[in-house]
Formats: structure tokens, sequence, C-alpha cells
């Protein structure tokens, strides 16, 4: 895909400040620290577009990036950061449901787990939660410079069987600082749109 232009609209955390022309929406989801801003930069060839950083719940509000003036990528706050209050738990309850339970816009959704251990259940829930309001969902193993490249099917078979995931839904191993895997996910988002 040619990036002729990337910008972010808005950082929303109620529905009046959503983008509002009906362009469609690719959402990342995932644990705090798992890499869903650094894959945002990793896809757009972005050094610091996404704010990325260390310390875990870096992003607390739902960000829109405008691609091409045809679509967004919508960067959703993580969650299973263990050292948030039990109001912040709530808050980001509130932030992501309203945005998932009816948004028309939303065509995919991402969600990233870490190629190196087995989802949590903070992981499985999501994909639950995916999946009860009826959206397609494919997953992305980041942080695949971690391991070596033979160990990759191990990893991905271990993603699948605890997420339960359905036969169709693909696992994408990505790095974003190797930029490896980058390629195939842009391919993928492609031909999801195409069809
Ligand atoms: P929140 O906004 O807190 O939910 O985190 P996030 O999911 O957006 O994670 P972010 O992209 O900020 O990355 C978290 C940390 O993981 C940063 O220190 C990144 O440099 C690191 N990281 C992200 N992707 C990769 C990767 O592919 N490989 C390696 N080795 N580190 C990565
Ligand atoms: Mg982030």
């Amino acid at each position: 895909m040619k990036i002729r232009s990337s910008e972010i609209v808005v950082s929303a955390i109620n529905k009046s400040q959503y983008p509002s022309e009906g362009m469609p929406e690719i959402a990342l989801v995932g644990r705090s620290n798992v890499g869903k801003s650094s894959i945002v930069n990793a896809l757009l060839n972005r050094r610091n577009f996404a704010r990325t950083s260390q310390t875990p719940g870096k992003t607390r509000t739902i960000n829109f990036y405008l691609i091409n003036k045809e679509f967004y990528f919508v960067d959703l706050p993580g969650y299973g950061y263990a050292k948030i209050s039990k109001s912040e738990k709530d808050k980001w309850g509130v932030i992501m449901e309203r945005y998932l339970e009816a948004r028309e816009e939303l065509c995919a959704i991402f969600l990233l787990v870490d190629i190196r251990h087995e989802p949590t259940a903070d992981d499985k829930l999501m994909y639950e939660w995916i999946k009860h309001f009826g959206y397609d969902c494919t997953v992305i193993a980041t942080k695949a410079d971690k391991i070596s490249r033979g160990q990759y099917q191990k990893h991905i078979s271990i993603i699948r069987k605890k997420l339960q995931l359905e036969a169709d839904e693909k696992i994408i191993p990505v790095s974003s600082s190797k930029k490896t895997g980058v390629e195939d996910l842009w391919e993928h988002i492609v031909a999801q749109y195409n069809s």
C-alpha cells in the first residue's frame, strides 16, 4: 500500500468526538504495552507518529489516524495493566464499549498479543467481546523479533488454541522494530477491503 498521507484526526473519549464522514475503520486492541501504537508506526513507516512508550497505559483515548484520506486506523487504549485503579478500569470499559457496541464504520478488529506468551484471560475476554459484537478478528502476534523464525509455528498454535480462533481467522506474526511481517499485514488489510 502506498501511503500518500497520514494524519491524526482526533483523540476521542465520547461518541460525539468520533469522525462522522463514514469512512471505514480498522481498530487495534490488546494489552497495554503489547505494541499497538508501534504497529501503526511500522505500517506507516513513521517513527513516532503514534505515541509509544515503555510505560504501559500510554494510550488512554481512542486515536483515529486517517490514512490516504480513505480509511482510519483506530488505536484503542490497552488493558491488563495491573497498576491502574478500579475507577480507571471502569473508565476503560466504558470507552471501549461505547466505541465497539454499534460502530458501523468498523470493518475489522486486530487483536494484538505478544508472540512469546500464551494469551491471558483478559485477551480471551477481549476476543470473546469482539465476537459478541459481531466483528471480524485478525490476531497479530507482536514482537516477533523476540523469538526465532523456527519457533513461530509453535507459538502461533498456542495462541490459536488458547483463544479458540475460528478456522478462517488469521494470526500474523509481526515485528515493528525489525519491520518483519509488515508487508504480510498490509496484504491482509488490502484483501479485507476488497472482499
Ligand atoms: P499502550 O498505549 O500502553 O496500550 O501500549 P501499546 O500497545 O501502544 O505499546 P507501544 O507501541 O507503546 O509499545 C510498548 C513497548 O514495546 C515499547 O517500548 C516498544 O518499543 C516495544 N515494542 C513494540 N513493538 C515491538 C517489536 O516489534 N519488537 C520489540 N522488540 N519491541 C517492541
Ligand atoms: Mg499505545
